[in-house]
């Protein structure tokens, strides 16, 4: 059978790093706290001339290479972020000039942090369609330039960078098992960013207000999302007949430490089977996970035929979950 399978993995982010003694010195918080509440001791940041893009294309490049294939055979270029280059065009448009991937079809995703998991199975829908063969899959986000750094129940939280796979119709076992989406607009206001759409557009008074940078109930977010991944988890395992001890891999969302463990624990999953990289890179939203996949592929840790669960939670709210056959 045909089943759609990520034959190559890349990431790229900013070199410039922001520790959190450097977050002690622009808003009232300390290194103590932010560890202890969040696990994250330091995110990238975006420089100037760096883009959504610039990331996107970068590891999107890599990917490319690691699949061994090239971007004229790209049909589908699709991008999950918050954080596009521009509201329009779409930042899989700038990515398909800067790769001169000429064949494909390109298109942003909104759905905040679940942003990769829905555009994988968006991709994956296509390629099992039959009108996609291979696919480049994005996530990418530069978080920085959206987060309010005098805000401090925000700003410690969030970093920028991005991660691709590329995603090709092939024969056999392997490969995307099931997606899992779902979607909940009653919590819309818990997380998002007020102006700079058509309902607070950035006039000087709303770039006054503060309304376009993002903002979050905090508290909220993290029992929902814990509940909803952890649901959506046993959903996709489920649906495949398979249990929590058949993982072999699971790449949360990474948001926070203690989200991750909330989930582990609740699936039964811990210890090395759970990826985190979320202390360096912090929560780069549609990018973490791809980021976090990229990192453990080139570090070794999947072979051929194991399970691997992908685990999302963001802004809409959405969320969602991939298994695959490695
Ligand atoms: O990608 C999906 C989107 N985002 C998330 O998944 C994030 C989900 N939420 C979280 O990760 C956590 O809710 C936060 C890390 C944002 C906050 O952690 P918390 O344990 O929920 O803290 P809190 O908001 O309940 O605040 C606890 C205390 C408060 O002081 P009082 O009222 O107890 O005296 C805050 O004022 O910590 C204080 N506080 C801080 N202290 C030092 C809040 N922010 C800070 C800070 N530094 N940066």
């Amino acid at each position: 059978m045909i089943r759609p399978r990520i034959t190559g993995t890349g990431s790229a982010l900013p070199e410039k790093v922001r520790t959190n003694f450097d977050l002690e010195k622009m808003v009232d918080t300390s290194d103590e706290w932010i560890v202890a509440r969040t696990g994250i001791r330091e995110r990238r940041i975006a420089s100037e001339g760096e883009y959504t893009s610039t990331f996107a294309t970068l590891a999107a490049q890599r990917a490319l290479e690691a699949a061994g294939v090239c971007a004229e055979e790209i049909d589908l270029i699709v991008v999950g972020t918050l954080t596009p280059d521009f509201p329009f065009p779409a930042t899989a448009c700038i990515v398909q000039q800067n790769l001169k991937a000429v064949n494909a079809t390109c298109f942003d995703l909104s759905a905040a942090c679940s942003g990769f998991i829905y555009a994988l199975a968006t991709a994956e829908k296509f390629i099992v369609s039959g009108s996609v063969k291979k696919a480049l899959v994005i996530g990418a986000e530069v978080l920085s330039r959206i987060v309010d750094w005098t805000d401090r129940n925000t700003c410690l939280l969030f970093g920028d960078g991005a991660g691709a796979v590329v995603l090709e119709a092939v024969e056999g076992e392997n490969g995307i098992l099931s997606s899992h989406m779902h979607s909940d607009g009653n919590y819309w206001e818990i997380l998002y960013q007020k102006g700079a759409g058509s309902r607070y557009p950035a006039t000087h008074q709303n770039v006054d207000d503060r309304m376009v940078f993002l903002s979050m109930q905090g508290n909220e977010v993290f029992k929902l999302a814990v509940r909803a991944m952890g649901e959506v988890a046993l959903e996709a395992l489920q649906a495949n007949g398979l249990t929590s001890d058949d993982v072999s891999l699971f790449i949360p969302h990474q948001a926070n430490q203690r989200i991750v463990d909330s989930v582990g624990k609740r699936l039964g999953i811990g210890g090395d089977r759970v990826y985190v990289n979320l202390d360096r890179y912090g929560n780069t939203s549609a990018a973490s996970i791809p980021i976090a996949l990229d990192e453990a592929v080139r570090a070794g840790r999947l072979k051929e035929g194991d399970i691997l669960l992908l685990d999302a939670f963001g802004g809409g709210l959405t969320w969602g979950a991939s298994l695959i056959r490695w």
